[in-house]
This record gives structure tokens, C-alpha cells and sequence, in this order.
């Protein structure tokens, strides 16, 4: 009788034992798959109301195939899945709900070791944060980016075209009918997003993590080699419950260091700060968001991929993805990390991480901006940080002083944005309140709000914009996001009033409202918080219990894990 933790169920001879497998032969599983072999779960987040993540299911198959061919038994079971593109208000407001139940999935069923099948944005940190509330052996299996969109003779990207043709389209540049048409062109195959959204930038995290095989993010989805490396870390998690390598010994705060150099070197999205903020307190890695600035801000970008460059995911992947990278880097990261095929990035590398494609990926030494990691700002505006993506951002608004527009909420915005009347021009600052974790709830992703018509019209494509909120990965611009404290808590966001004057200095991590502190007083004793959306439910506990974006806007009482064990048996 094997020792792992599944023989607390399978391996008991007595009457608790005869209900753990009886029901279990009702799939006709033969006597032998119960002898103690390690039992590995399949964390699928497959879902046709996740289209990102709609293929799962076969790429399951080959999972499950590798399990069996290394003598392990193989158990499929669904978590709630998240879509970006349906899921209303947004899908973060559920993260930490999927979260839980990836926990409590792994925890409470005789599993040894767990493999997650991920894509979609926030299927990928949400997994990653139930399992290391576990601790079992974890591998990630990513589900792999579309195949490029193409439109017209050239490539288009998902979420970065929508956002540049929805302009055009409020300018007359194009019809309807030719904006419509991007639908099929842009979502051709199965996979994710495939410019370096969040899913995409998710899926690098990961590996840079060392949680999945070598070249595990940049496969696309219907690439045949996306079922091979499946079936590979199948046969590789039963490996891994042998040797005992348990999330932990993966997730150190070394590994964390190399995922935020990484993350500026693809030119990751800025949701990547709050997931793996959320991931390293699950695992107790001591992280805040000072570390982003101070590790990952001097970083070089290196991959030119739609939104802060031109190319795509399958063009990343053919150019020698992640493994590229991080041979081009070898010099900045800590190589020498373990990684879950149990060996370390540079014995992973050693034959692969060749660069094919130096417009795709650029070399260390000659990068295509030199300093491209996400900024952290500071100020009186975001008294415990803010976020900007320089690599995605126009260098002349770097700096900049302007006299704020101010939306009160998300309707507000709607509502006025467009009026010909609204008195903005190029030089304002963009105010959103009330889309942070609280205030919206859940922190959606409209922190890259559409400029007004009438100055898209005039020509102007970027404005510094600034909000409690987040933006889309694929999303570009002046944007400063992640507002902490957020305004519907208290925050000074929520006290800026037309016609301050708002100074943003991303050279000295600085956002600043010129306004006094005796003024800022004045307004707070005549501010009144803004009623709670929800007085029942998930999203009522939500409220309650949420932290914020500079915590990585987990529950309060999620950080941490509880470990794998479950002493009680359920009859
Ligand atoms: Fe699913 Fe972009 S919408 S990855
Ligand atoms: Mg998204």
C-alpha cells in the first residue's frame, strides 16, 4: 500500500473504505487502479461560457493519457470556470470565489498531486491560489493562445484591435459592417487571447514560475506540440508525487523575482502585479508592491508583442518564446531555481531557449526600451500605490500637470463622455471613481476609458486617464490604475474635484492631487461613502472581506493556506 495521501481513502479496509471505492467502480475502474498508486486530479476550468478555455476538455484527454502511461490514476473534475468576455460585472469579482473552490476541491478529495488546466485571464491565478492553500504537488498545464487574427491582410490581435477599431469606428473611419467583420477574423481557433493580454501574460507567469514544462506559455492552442507537452506533464506530475515536489518547494520568493523580471521583458500585463501579489500570499512569500518597482521597473522590454509592440503569440512562440527569454536574461535571473520537470530554468534551457526571430525577440543587450517593468507611483493621490504600464504608455505624457475631469462613476462616464458640451481637452487628467475592488464591485478592467469623440476627432490618441480600476492586459495608453486606498472606501480619489490639478511624474514614481491637506479635510467631512451594492451573497461577503489592489485584492481571510490534510472522514 502506497503512502500518499489518497490511501486515506482508497487504502482503508474497513467500511468507510468500501464507500471511497465502491461508488468510484461505478466508471468502471478495475480493482488495481485503488492499490495505492498515486491519484492525480485534473483541475479542469473548461467551459463553453469560457471560450478561451473551450478545448480544455481534449487537452484532459492527453493529461490523462500521460498519467496512465506512468502508472498513476487519473481523476477529471470542473471548477468554476471565468470568462473575460461574459462574465458581468467582471470576473475578477469572482477570483477569489474559483479560488476557493479550487481549494477546497483539491483538499477535500483523495488527490496526491494536481494538475491545472488553465487559460482564460483569471483561471490561471485563480487555480494557482487554491492549490497553494494545499500544498500538493502542482503542475500547470497552459491552454495556449489563438492562432493569430487576420483581417484584411494583416494580423490583428484580440483586445488591442477592439479597442483601436472601436476608435475608428467613432471617428467614421470605418463602417459598421467592416468593424463587425473583425468578430470571426479576430477568434479563429480555440485558445486565449493571443497578444500579450493577461491571459497571455498569465500563462509567461507561470513558466517563468517554474510551474509548467519548458516552452508551456507560448504554444498555441491547436498546435499539435500543445498536446504533446499535456501529456508530458501528465506523465510528469506522477513523478513529481513520487519525489514529494510540492508547491512550496517551487514558489519562493526567488521564483517570484524571476516572474516579475520576465514580466517586463514580454511586456506583461499590469493584472499580473495584483495575481501574483494574491498567489505569493497564498504560499507566504513576503511580497509587496514596492518589490515590482524595485525589481521589475528597471527591466528591459524585450518581446515586441501587441500592446506594447506589434507582433503576436504565435509569432512569440515560433521566435522561441518564454525559453528565449529567459536565456536572453540568464544574467539578471536566478537560474538556478527548481522547476517543477524537477530539474532548474538553466538545466531546462540548456538545449532549448534559442531565438529565432530578433524582431520578435530582442536581445538583452540591445533591448527595445530599456527600462519597461511596471512602475509603482506614490502620492497623495495613492497614498499606498498606483500602477502604470510605461511600455504601453506615450513617453511625452510621462510627465505631465493637468486639470482633472472628473467621472463620479462608471455611468456618470457613460453618460457624458461624449457630450459635446463636457469641458475637456488634451492636456486634462481623466478622473474615474468608484471601479476599484469595493466600489464596483470587483475592480473591472475600464481603467483604459475611450477619450471623447470630440478630441478622438481632433487627433489626440492618448490622455493621461487615472482610476481605482484595472485595464484589459491587451489595453494600451497614459493609464494609471490600481488607485489604493480606492476612492468608495475613503481614498483621496474619491475626494478630487473638477478642476484640480492632478501632476503625474512616472520618473519619480509620483502621482500627485495639488490640492491642501486642510482642503482634502474639508471635503472629507462632507463625504458620504457610496451605498453597498449587494446585502446578500458572494459579493456581500466580497465587500466585506476584500483587500486591496496593493494586497492583490484577496479575501482577508483567504491569505494563507490550511495544508492538505482533512482528518475527518465524511460518514
Ligand atoms: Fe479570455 Fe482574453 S478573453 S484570454
Ligand atoms: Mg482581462
Amino acid at each position: 500500500m502506497g503512502a500518499y495521501r489518497s490511501s486515506d481513502w482508497f487504502g482503508k479496509k474497513d467500511k468507510m473504505g468500501l464507500i471511497y471505492r465502491s461508488w468510484m467502480k461505478n466508471q468502471g475502474m478495475p480493482e488495481d487502479m485503488f492499490d495505492g498508486r498515486p491519484v492525480i486530479g485534473i483541475c479542469n476550468t473548461w467551459s463553453e461560457l469560457t471560450p478561451c478555455n473551450a478545448h480544455l476538455r481534449d487537452i484532459a484527454e492527453s493529461v490523462r493519457r500521460g498519467v496512465l502511461e506512468a502508472g498513476g490514476f487519473p481523476v477529471e473534475f470542473p471548477i468554476m470556470s471565468l470568462g473575460e468576455t461574459l462574465l458581468k460585472p467582471t470576473a475578477m469579482l469572482f477570483r477569489n470565489l474559483a479560488s476557493m473552490d479550487a481549494e477546497e476541491s483539491i483538499r477535500g478529495n483523495p488527490i496526491d498531486g494536481v494538475v491545472l488546466l488553465t487559460g482564460c485571464d483569471k483561471t490561471t491565478p485563480s487555480t494557482l491560489m487554491g492549490a497553494a492553500s494545499v500544498d500538493l504537488p502542482t503542475i500547470v498545464v497552459q491552454g495556449g493562445p489563438m492562432l493569430n487574427g487576420k483581417y484584411h491582410g494583416h494580423d490583428i490581435g484580440s483586445g488591442t484591435s477592439v479597442w483601436k477599431l472601436t476608435e475608428e469606428l467613432k471617428k467614421g473611419n470605418i463602417s459598421y459592417e467592416e468593424y463587425a467583420e473583425v468578430e470571426s477574423c479576430m477568434s479563429r481557433s480555440p485558445g486565449h487571447c493571443m497578444t500579450m493580454g493577461t491571459a497571455s501574460t498569465m500563462a509567461c507567469m507561470v513558466e517563468s514560475l517554474g510551474m509548467s514544462l519548458t516552452g508551456g506559455a507560448a504554444i498555441p492552442a491547436v498546435d499539435a506540440r500543445r498536446k504533446r507537452l499535456a501529456q508530458l506533464s501528465g506523465r510528469r506530475i506522477v513523478e513529481m508525487v513520487k519525489e514529494d515536489l510540492r508547491i512550496s518547494k517551487i514558489l519562493t520568493r526567488d521564483a517570484f523575482e524571476n516572474a516579475i523580471k520576465v514580466n517586463a521583458a514580454v511586456g506583461g500585463s499590469s493584472n499580473f502585479i495584483i495575481h501574483l501579489t494574491a498567489i505569493a500570499g497564498r504560499i507566504g512569500v513576503p511580497l509587496n508592491l514596492e518589490d515590482f518597482d524595485d525589481i521589475g521597473s528597471k527591466m528591459p522590454l524585450l518581446v515586441n508583442l501587441m500592446p506594447s509592440g506589434k507582433f503576436l503569440m504565435e509569432d512569440f512562440y515560433y521566435a522561441g518564446g518564454v525559453p528565449a527569454v529567459l536565456k536572453q536574461m540568464q544574467s539578471v535571473l536566478k537560474m538556478d531555481v527548481m522547476t517543477v520537470s524537477g530539474k532548474t530554468h538553466s538545466e531546462n534551457i540548456a538545449s532549448a531557449g534559442v531565438t529565432y526571430n530578433k524582431e520578435v525577440i530582442y536581445e538583452f543587450e540591445q533591448p527595445l526600451i530599456p527600462e519597461a517593468g511596471i512602475a509603482v507611483l506614490k502620492g497623495n493621490l495613492a497614498l499606498n500605490g498606483a500602477v502604470i504600464k510605461p511600455s504601453a504608455a506615450t513617453p511625452s505624457l510621462m510627465q505631465h500637470r493637468g486639470r482633472a475631469v472628473v467621472f463620479e462613476d462608471i455611468e456618470d462616464y457613460h453618460a457624458r463622455i461624449d457630450d459635446p458640451e463636457l469641458d475637456i481637452d488634451e492636456t486634462c487628467v481623466m478622473v474615474l471613481k468608484s471601479v476599484g475592488p469595493v466600489g464596483y464591485p470587483g475592480m473591472p478592467e475600464v481603467g483604459n476609458m475611450t477619450l471623447p469623440k470630440k478630441l478622438l476627432d481632433k487627433g489626440v490618441i492618448d490622455m493621461v486617464r487615472i482610476s481605482d480600476g484595472r485595464m484589459s492586459g491587451t489595453a494600451y495608453g497614459t493609464v494609471i490604475l490600481h488607485v489604493s486606498p480606492e476612492s468608495a472606501i475613503g481614498g483621496n480619489l474619491g475626494l478630487v474635484e473638477n478642476g484640480d490639478i492632478i501632476e503625474l511624474d512616472v520618473a519619480n514614481k509620483r502621482i500627485h492631487l495639488e490640492v491642501t491637506d486642510e482642503v482634502l479635510a474639508i471635503r472629507r467631512s462632507n463625504w458620504t461613502p457610496p451605498m453597498p451594492l449587494a446585502d446578500r451573497g458572494y459579493v456581500n461577503l466580497y465587500i466585506k472581506h476584500v483587500q486591496q489592489a496593493d494586497k492583490g485584492a484577496d479575501l482577508d481571510f483567504l491569505v494563507g493556506g490550511s495544508g492538505p490534510t482533512v482528518t475527518r472522514d465524511s460518514h
